[in-house]
């Protein structure tokens, strides 16, 4: 898709702040820092409008981007941070259950994870809280360009042994400094916008 308009529409904490235009949602997930607003400003072939930072928890909203005033992606804050309070960690559950559980034009999440790594407890959590929502999850191995070619396979099978990562899953290996997967992602994408 040749993107031709993006724009922040709102950054939302609750509910009634969500658009509600019924444009269908992209929505990411995954842990903090792991490169979701990376994500989507690859995609958009924008420098900084989904805003990131080396330091975790930049992300502290739901973050609706319109795009081509055809659908939105929805930048979630992420989770596993480990300097969070409890009381936050709660007003966050609460935001995503709220979010994950009622919102109907949200059509697939895309849960992003560091392919060095091995998925969290975390990680799997949050891939299980997604399949009990009945949501299409597209797993996303990102920071690709962090590791040897030589060793991406193993990684990759690592990620979906750990998740279990249903066979009609999709996982795409992605990498948002060189941009590998992009075209692959689009066409996930389409399928759902
Ligand atoms: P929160 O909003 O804090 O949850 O983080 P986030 O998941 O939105 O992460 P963000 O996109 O802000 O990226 C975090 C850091 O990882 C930044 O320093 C990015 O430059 C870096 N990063 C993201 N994706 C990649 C990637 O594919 N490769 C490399 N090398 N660095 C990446
Ligand atoms: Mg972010």
């Amino acid at each position: 898709m040749k993107v031709t308009n993006a724009e922040i529409v709102i950054s939302a904490v609750s509910q009634k702040q969500y658009p509600n235009d019924q444009l269908p949602e992209i929505a990411l997930a995954g842990r903090s820092n792991v490169g979701k607003s990376s994500f989507i400003n690859k995609l958009i072939n924008r420098k900084n409008l989904a805003r990131t930072s080396s330091k975790p928890g930049k992300t502290q909203t739901l973050n609706f981007y319109k795009i081509n005033e055809a659908f939105y992606f929805v930048d979630v804050p992420g989770y596993g941070y480990a300097k969070v309070s409890k009381k936050e960690r709660e007003k966050w559950g609460v935001m995503m259950e709220e979010y994950f559980q009622t919102r109907e034009t949200l059509k697939a999440v895309f849960l992003i994870t560091d392919v060095r790594h091995e998925p969290t407890r975390d990680d799997i959590q949050m891939y299980d809280f997604l399949k009990h929502f009945d949501l299409p999850v597209v797993v996303v191995a990102t920071k690709l360009d962090k590791i040897p070619k030589t060793k991406r396979a193993k990684h990759l099978k690592r990620t979906i042994q750990t998740l279990q990562v249903e066979s009609d899953d999709i996982v795409l290996p992605f990498s948002s400094e060189t941009g590998e997967g992009k075209e692959e992602a689009w066409g996930i994408l389409k399928q759902y916008i």
